[in-house]
């Protein structure tokens, strides 16, 4: 696919601040924060930005390629698009119009269990490329139906997630009373009356929901009623009698996300994953928490020949996937950087946020004379 950037927003910052712009503030700070004071949040960008790597301009170069394999399947980048709940809130038909993106360019697209697009209709889009992540169900007859939908679906990758044990304490959307769909209180009626662009498309898509859950949830549930819906349904915390059964059943790869401590990293391996992603959710889980970089490199070190290390959480550029690959990661995820392009551009907004990391990243690998998505560990300090 042609790389085609729009020249008004050359960085993932400059789209982050036309969704402030152009969506609803309960929307935008649902996205853009995370949790408690955001230390976590801060540190994984500031940390990860710390990597540093050298250059070899003397060296003969024949060209950089980013085609990376994982899995099997060899992709255009080494980057994909993380899982993200309740997209259609912060911008109409987000998902679909993500999932497309993704499959013209040939990375990974990862569709969250709580997002507003089904795991039938993200398949559709993408020829069954779609991987799909898995909040854990608290009753078996629930959890093997929507495998076997994910199974139906030809989905070749399962997420399950291991860092949503508690769900993040989250300010903002504390004081914004956010609910799906959302609640129109005074205060919200004003904030989608100033963003008419972000109504229109509302109207015309309808009301977000939860389009996987639909066929076993209530309707019309505010924040807490939601919570406990969440709570009642879905069990948080995993551990092996969870994984077991889950293993023995999913017939693809499974792939443990939220993984942040070498503890963990053992477990995976020793209930058979085929890869874990380093990831601490964004910064939305645990404030106190270390950036992924730091555990990404031990983890990467000890175990990387044991299984797939990604990572996820702060990357915002081309540069920072390189960092991030430097650091020991096979492929890398991102979250925001995909949800401010769409909620800043709308439909055009996934082919320029893919469009406009490939550009960096391409840039960075030829400067560093890195030919191969492999070789960036040995460019760096
Ligand atoms: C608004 C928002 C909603 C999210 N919802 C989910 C979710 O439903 N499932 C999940 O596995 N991760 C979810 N995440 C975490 C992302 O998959 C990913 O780990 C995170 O966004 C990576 O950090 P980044 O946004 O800094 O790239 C969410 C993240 C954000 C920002």
């Amino acid at each position: 696919m042609a790389l085609k950037i729009d020249t008004r927003y050359p960085s993932i910052d400059d789209l982050r601040k036309k969704a402030q712009k152009k969506i609803p503030k309960f929307a935008f700070e649902y996205l853009d924060g995370g949790c408690n004071e955001d230390v976590n949040l801060i540190r994984n960008t500031a940390e990860l930005r710390d990597v540093q790597l050298k250059p070899n301009y003397l060296r003969k170069h024949s060209g950089s390629s980013q085609k990376t394999k994982l899995f099997g399947v060899e992709y255009d980048a080494p980057f994909g698009i993380a899982p993200v709940g309740l997209q259609g809130l912060m911008w109409p038909n987000s998902p679909e119009i993500l999932a497309k993106a993704a499959f013209e360019h040939n990375i990974p697209f990862i569709l969250s269990t709580v997002t507003t697009t089904s795991i039938e209709r993200a398949s559709e889009l993408t020829e069954g490329k779609a991987w799909f992540q898995l909040y854990h169900p608290t009753e078996d007859r629930l959890r093997d139906d929507i495998i076997k939908r994910a199974e139906a679906a030809e989905c070749p990758v399962l997420v399950i997630l291991c860092d949503v044990p508690t769900f993040g304490f989250r300010p903002r959307d504390i004081r914004n009373g956010l609910a799906m769909p959302p609640k129109m209180s005074v205060k919200n009626i004003l904030q989608v009356l100033g963003k008419p662009h972000w109504a229109m498309q509302t109207l015309k898509y309808g009301q977000p929901n939860f389009a996987n859950l639909l066929p076993y949830m209530p309707k019309g549930l505010d924040l807490k009623q939601l919570g406990k819906f969440m709570d009642q349904t879905f069990s948080g915390r995993l551990n092996e009698e969870k994984i077991k059964p889950i293993r023995d059943m999913w017939k693809g790869k499974l792939v443990l996300k939220g993984v942040a401590s070498e503890y963990d990293t053992e477990e995976a391996i020793r209930l058979g994953l085929d890869g874990i992603i380093v990831s601490n959710h964004g910064g939305r889980q645990l404030d106190a928490g270390e950036s992924t970089v730091k555990p990404l490199s031990r983890i990467a070190e000890k175990y990387g020949d044991k299984i797939e290390v990604m990572v996820d959480s702060g990357l915002r550029s081309g540069p920072d996937v390189a960092r991030a690959m430097a650091s020991g990661a096979k492929f890398t995820f991102m979250g925001r950087s995909f949800m401010y392009g769409v909620s800043a551009l709308g439909k055009q907004g996934g082919n320029h946020t893919i469009s406009l990391l490939k550009t960096e990243l391409q840039q960075v690998m030829e400067q560093l004379c890195c030919e191969k998505t492999s070789d960036f560990p040995e460019h760096l300090i």
